[in-house]
């Protein structure tokens, strides 16, 4: 082994290569950071528009022959139709609009209110007529500001009078002896969303949560197990929905439900996630659940969904891989986001709507998962996970680390060097692996500067505002508190061609080419790329290795992005 300690300058030994782009480049820096800016309104019109107009009962033809059926003497006009619904019976409605008052009883599936006019609906009352053996009618409206109501029946009125309050949705449902014998079906139009489905036997119809008025309805009774009147797959939208999961724990075996981003499974105990199931409690909000996950030596498994498991259980296999789509009519309205903890990564970045979260052929078990839906526009879930001591910790000019944080594990570094200088063990351990790497080419490389102290930084930042003023310094030095030289997982690397210095040009150097097609391999990135000061903060450091382990560096590597674009972490 050398132990050629070449005696380079003073002890500054993070050099100023380029400040080219200098004070200029710092301030466009500024002007360019991202803002992130949650246009919900605009965002949920945007989705809703194509939702809006899909289903309008207007242009269903058996729904339009249906209405013809039924209002053929009517059209809404009189106090109570005298037919019957295939000879059974009645169903007569009114409600109360608006600015018009309550209007006359309808039936049989003839409008009451209005559609189109922007009235709301305020009250509503519903009865049975010609009614044959034990059969009544309830039902509970779902009032701005106040909810469901309890239920009233038999033509009393439900909702509010002379209170301006917009009914949002209704359940109604038959009661007594002979109500099996019976379905009801109803369908309102929605502010906003128009014609809904058809819902049944006390399903709700309507929205709730989004504040929009009910502005017409239409209700039939028919002999049970008749045809509906019209399509019946999205008669109520609601924003309050309950996605749940829960994973199955190697040694532990199912966890129970978790919600809203919880953790699932475990972090830092070195347990994979062998199987897992998701779904909606909210049956009714017509969103559901499909995923399938990557299996150790089985790959993609296929589709699962609504509760279903995916993966295996008794086999000892981990999942390595998941991906998560929304399904159901609603599902435009929502996102799925999720985000993976993976063996040797920890936390990954969210993910949304079927992408991949975790890893795939790097043979990474999934150690713990974050499930969230939430409505579209909503502000996605942000990267928070970056513990302090963790191996794949991002620390910039925006994420700091304690001035007294020292690593536990640091160890002199056993390799040609410029002077004597510390990593964390593993980072070391691989650092040596990587110089035999090089060895075998015919390239001898030097460490110039791995581990340093907050209070070394702080001289060493200070040193280059002196030389180069602040907007130069912050160029090529880090902040005491936030180097990454301070995790003890950074390494500044140089080559006799360049004269054992930290510049530019050893990025063109054979070493420095080395560096940059193979560090990944021993588990190194080169944090400050060539082209990326605008992410990074920094000027392009050929020579500034950060050590992560294999399996993220090689992905970072692979995926092109800087640390803070893969970690979605600024
Ligand atoms: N030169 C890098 C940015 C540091 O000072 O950590
Ligand atoms: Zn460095």
């Amino acid at each position: 082994m050398i132990y050629d300690r070449i005696n380079h300058g003073d002890g500054f030994y993070e050099m100023i290569n380029n400040i080219k782009e200098g004070l200029n480049k710092m301030l466009r820096l500024r002007a360019l950071r991202i803002v992130r800016v949650s246009l919900f309104c605009l965002a949920l019109l945007l989705v809703m528009n194509p939702v809006f107009g899909s289903v309008k009962a207007e242009d269903n033809p058996a729904q339009v022959e249906n209405a013809v059926k039924s209002t053929s003497d009517s059209v809404g006009q009189s106090m109570t139709s005298e037919r019957t619904v295939n000879g059974t019976m009645d169903c007569s409605y009114r409600t109360h609009v608006q600015n018009v008052g309550w209007q006359s009883f309808v039936s049989n599936g003839i409008i009451s209110g209005t559609e189109g006019q922007g009235l709301r609906l305020e009250g509503i009352e519903v009865k049975l007529e010609n009614v044959s053996g034990d059969v009544g009618i309830e039902y509970t409206t779902h009032v701005e500001n106040i909810g469901w109501q309890n239920y009233v029946k038999n033509g009393v009125m439900s909702g509010t009078s002379g209170q301006s309050l917009r009914l949002e949705a209704i359940k109604i449902r038959l009661t007594g002896a002979d109500a099996e014998n019976y379905d009801v079906y109803y369908q309102v139009h929605a502010q906003n969303f128009g014609w809904l489905d058809w819902a049944k036997n006390d399903a709700s119809a309507g929205t709730e949560g989004f504040g929009f008025r009910l502005e017409g309805i239409k209700i039939m009774v028919v002999p049970k197990g008749e045809p509906a009147p019209g399509p019946t797959e999205r008669p109520f939208v609601t924003t309050n929905i309950q996605v749940v999961y829960q994973t199955h724990i190697q040694n532990i075996g199912w966890e129970g439900w978790k919600q809203n981003g919880e953790l699932s499974g475990t972090t830092g105990q070195n347990l994979r996630l062998e199987a897992i199931e998701i779904k909606n409690h909210q049956i009714e909000s017509n969103v559901g659940l499909k995923y399938q996950t990557h299996v150790q030596n089985l790959g993609w498994q296929g589709w699962k969904e609504d509760g279903e498991m995916s993966g295996t259980s008794n086999q000892g296999l981990r999942l390595e891989g998941i991906q998560i789509q929304l399904t159901g009519a609603n599902a435009e309205l929502f996102d799925v986001y999720y985000a993976a903890y993976v063996e040797g990564f920890g936390w990954l970045p969210w993910v949304i709507n079927g992408e991949s979260a975790g890893t795939e052929g790097l043979a990474l078990r999934l150690e713990g998962i974050r499930i969230l839906v939430q409505l579209k526009g909503s502000a996605a879930p942000q990267n928070t996970e970056n513990e302090l001591g963790s191996m794949a910790q991002l620390v910039n000019k925006n994420h700091s680390i304690p001035a007294d944080y020292v690593p536990g594990d640091l160890v002199w570094v056993n390799l040609p060097s410029t002077r004597d200088t510390q990593l964390r063990a593993d980072a070391a351990q691989q650092l040596i692996q990587l110089f035999n790497g090089a060895s075998a080419q015919g390239l001898t490389l030097y460490c110039c500067s791995g581990y340093r102290s907050y209070a070394t930084q702080s001289a060493l930042y200070q040193w280059n505002v002196d030389m180069y003023g602040v907007a130069g310094a912050e160029l090529v030095s880090a902040r005491p508190g936030m180097s990454e030289h301070q995790l003890g997982l950074a390494m500044d690397v140089t080559s006799a061609s360049v004269d054992f210095d930290l510049v530019e040009n050893f990025g063109y150097t054979a070493e420095g080419q080395f560096i940059r097609d193979h560090a990944h391999e021993y588990g190194f990135i080169v944090r400050y790329p060539q082209g990326k000061t605008r992410i990074t903060g920094y000027a392009y450091e050929p020579w500034h290795l950060r050590y992560l382990g294999v399996p993220v560096a090689t992905t970072i590597y692979n995926s092109g992005k800087t640390m803070e674009e893969f970690y979605g972490i600024y």
